[in-house]
């Protein structure tokens, strides 16, 4: 499985290197499988056994651990100052903590996972509805407790361990932070460390998907809420959306043997599952406005091909989206899943190609007619399934290796493909980093848009079958263009800042330098940044003022960077 990676470093350290490094990249491959995330930093309490090494866990194995995790937990808000060791001894009177952490969003926080359900009863136990203006609240408890600290009532932060932030770095100070590295492939790796999702930040995302949860369980308590999308796939950047789906289909009543008598549940009958959908979705979009803290702005978005319900939940900073059925998208966060688990490169070309599309426009967080970060995922998987040899399979080389366990039909669609990745034998592709990233631009710039669409079930480009500037074809919903909204604007923007890409690449000249934004730190200037792009393609070196200003954009720098900072303004000084 590892092959075509271990085939790359050797191609660029040498054969000598080659058992250290094939050991290596199978316990990177190993730490990474099931749980995509950096090493935890949560906080974790004495008997933990989470260092033992990770096995491979299948997305629905992950699911079901982090979701039972997430049962055991509660977020907690920190009203007042208290110390560490005090919360911690305040809280232990309640059972086993296993793992806690600080944050802030719009206040400071803590997530808390005991080890027993017993924990949260007992806390409810002694949590007490607030005197002062209990007549105006609304009485629904969950588990969003507030914890005040009588002895320390006019301080407002937490004194002594360091909030964790839940957002990813400001881009000036990634492009600074790439700028200092030596090679390409490691700036490609160091912003995949930057961006993907923290322990933390996963934990979190389970905890507000089961308080969503538990909200959804005042109707229908046999329902589950489930997140799909970036949180799960592999390719979550900090502070993406949180797709959630409230998945009805374990709702039935048991099948018993029939006597003559049977009692049978009367329920309501609808025209289309659709309607059923909108209304349920309507009355829980009620119940989250106005019974579940923390939650603002609820739009109800029902007319839409997948109506939802959009909100922003303040405690966490996540956007919510929450659908339901939905059941493809779970398919296609499946496929991704196990695509991110193939082979790192995919991971890191993923979020390589992602947030350059976000630093130059490609992409935005608000609808429109742009290309959504899920097109572009998809363009890369086909762009990696053509290369020569393959570092992808097909999807349909992928159902050919499915298991009778992994059937599935869904809406008559065939979402069939195996579920192991162990049984997904690669062929030993040895392309570097740098060299797939230059790859992708090239492919893209010289792509057939008007008559082709992109199809990753094949594997090869297809003619289209309507005049769609971008079409990609739905993995699983082959009638369905995954890219219907992006306008023809859009596509030839994309393709000239491809070709643009791949011109800078190639020149030479952009060799690595303390003094200026090289490589894919180059590729990340916003285009909109006067002059930046059009200097860099004269080969032009950067004026003081201008890389001052970049460094400058961040905010509340560390100790090593002011030093850094430093050194740069120093050089440029030297030079300019
Ligand atoms: N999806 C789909 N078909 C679409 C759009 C989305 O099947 N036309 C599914 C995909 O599984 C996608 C998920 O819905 O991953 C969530 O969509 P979205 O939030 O737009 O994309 P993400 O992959 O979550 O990326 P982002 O980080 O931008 O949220
Ligand atoms: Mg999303």
């Amino acid at each position: 499985m590892a092959s075509s990676f271990a085939g790359c470093k050797l191609h660029m350290r040498g054969k000598g290197s080659l058992v250290t490094c094939q050991q290596k990249i199978e316990s990177y491959i190993r730490r990474n499988i099931g749980t995509n995330v950096v090493p935890a930093q949560a906080q974790t309490l004495p008997d933990d056994v989470s260092d033992k090494p990770a096995e491979y866990k299948s997305l629905l194995t992950v699911h079901a651990e982090r979701q039972e995790q997430a049962k055991r937990s509660v977020l907690i808000n920190l009203q007042h100052r208290i110390t560490e060791k005090t919360f911690l001894n305040y809280l232990s009177k309640h059972g086993k903590i296993n793992k806690y952490f600080f944050y802030e969003s719009y206040g400071s926080y803590a997530a808390v996972e005991f080890d027993s359900r017993t924990s949260i009863a007992s806390l409810f136990e002694e949590a007490v509805i607030s005197k002062t203006n209990s007549e105006l609240m609304v009485p629904f408890k969950s588990r969003m407790l507030s914890l005040n600290n009588l002895s320390a009532p006019n301080s407002s932060a937490l004194s002594d361990k360091k909030l964790q932030p839940q957002n990813s770095i400001h881009i000036n100070h990634l492009i600074s932070r790439l700028s200092a590295l030596k090679t390409i492939d490691q700036q490609i790796t160091s912003l995949t460390e930057a961006y993907q999702l923290t322990e933390e930040n996963i934990r979190l995302r389970f905890l507000v998907c089961s308080l969503v949860q538990d909200i959804t369980a005042t109707y229908f308590p046999e329902c589950t809420v489930q997140l799909f999308g970036s949180s799960v796939n592999g390719f979550g950047k900090l502070g993406c959306d949180l797709d959630m789906r409230l998945d009805l289909d374990g709702i039935s009543g048991k099948q018993k043997k029939r006597g003559n008598l049977s009692l049978e549940y009367v329920m309501k009958e609808v025209t289309s599952e659709r309607t059923v959908t909108q209304h349920i979705l309507s009355v829980i979009g009620e119940c989250v406005e106005h019974f579940m803290p923390g939650s603002v702005g609820v739009q109800k978005i029902l007319n839409a091909r997948c109506p939802l319900l959009r909100f922003m939940h303040q405690p966490s900073g996540f956007q919510c989206d929450l659908t339901a059925n939905n059941r493809v998208a779970v398919k296609s966060t499946e496929l991704l899943y196990l695509y991110s688990e193939l082979d790192p490169r995919v991971r890191h070309l993923v979020f390589a190609v992602r947030s350059w599309a976000r630093a130059q426009g490609i992409t935005s967080r608000v609808s429109g007619a742009w290309i959504t970060n899920f097109s572009l995922t998809l363009m890369v998987l086909f762009f990696l399934q053509t290369r020569n040899p393959p570092i992808i399979p097909t999807l349909d080389h992928l159902k050919d290796l499915a298991g009778p366990s992994d059937q599935s039909v869904i809406e008559g669609q065939d979402c069939t493909f195996v579920s192991d990745v162990t049984k997904i034998p690669l062929q030993s592709n040895t392309e570097t980093l740098e060299c797939l990233l230059c790859g992708f631009f090239d492919f893209y710039s010289t792509f057939a848009f008007q008559k082709m669409a992109i199809n990753i079930r094949k594997g090869t480009e297809q003619n289209k079958s309507d005049m769609s500037p971008l079409y990609i074809q739905n993995p699983f919903e082959p009638s369905l263009n995954v890219s219907k909204n992006v306008n023809t604007i859009q596509i030839n923007h994309f393709v000239r800042l491809c070709q643009e890409s791949v011109w800078m690449l190639q020149q030479g000249s952009d060799e690595p330098s303390a003094t200026k934004p090289w490589g894919l730190a180059n590729l990340l200037l916003p285009s909109g940044v006067g002059g930046i792009r059009k200097g860099r393609k004269q080969g032009q070196i950067f004026s003081k003022e201008m890389i001052l200003s970049l460094l400058e954009g961040v905010q509340a720098p560390s100790k090593d960077e002011t030093q850094r900072r430093k050194n740069v303004a120093h050089s440029v000084k030297n030079t300019t």
